[in-house]
């Protein structure tokens, strides 16, 4: 089973993105088992703790879940025109202590969405530039800017037309491609 760690960039209990986020796990072929990783709790990453006293447990349990994951979906909203800090939060904990980065190596795709037109493309490319950082290879084809949420959302917060499904659904068979790649 090919483990895929979903980390979402809202902590908000109606967040559309958690939405978009269940609507593509769904779209994963048998043999991928995609699971949100929670990052709400992390504590906020200190270096003095991994480098002179004891990590925070929060980023112990992150870190252990993460390692046995094979590769990360990171779904974002745009928060000031990057991505949100608890998003930020999380990539820092997890690629420290540095020669032991859970990161390194592992295949990544990006989803940005907005509820507006702007559909999150500067959280989406601010996202690009720790990922190269950090060595994951990141699906480049087809990029996936989803604006306007609420309108392609129905009331149980299903993905509400097939163009969208059909869209994502390429989005996501390009990511397995990639996945595959690196195992
Ligand atoms: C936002 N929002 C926002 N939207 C956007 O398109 N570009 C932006 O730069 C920002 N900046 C921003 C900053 C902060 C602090 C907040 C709280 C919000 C609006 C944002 O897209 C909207 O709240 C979404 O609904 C957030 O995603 P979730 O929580 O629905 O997943």
């Amino acid at each position: 089973m090919t483990k895929i760690a979903v980390l979402v960039g809202s902590l908000r209990k109606e967040s559309f993105t958690r939405k978009v986020a269940k609507n593509i796990m769904k779209l994963f072929p048998e043999g991928y088992d995609p699971e949100i990783i929670p990052i709400g709790d992390l504590d906020l990453y200190n270096q003095d703790l991994d480098d002179y006293d004891t990590p925070a447990q929060s980023w112990t349990i992150f870190r252990e879940k993460m390692r046995k994951c094979d590769a990360v979906l990171f779904v974002t909203p745009e928060y000031n025109r990057s991505i949100p800090g608890v998003l930020k939060n999380a990539i820092d904990v997890g690629s420290r202590p540095m020669a032991d980065s859970i990161w390194k190596g592992k295949p990544a795709a990006i989803v940005s969405n907005s509820p507006k037109n702007l559909s999150g493309f500067g959280a989406n490319h601010h996202l690009r530039q720790p990922l190269v950082f950090l060595d994951m290879p990141v699906v480049q084809q087809p990029e996936v800017y989803l604006a306007n949420i609420a309108t392609l959302l129905d009331e149980n917060g299903n993905f509400n037309n097939e163009g969208t499904i059909n869209f994502l659904q390429t989005f996501v068979d390009a990511f397995v491609d990639l996945i595959k790649k690196y195992q």
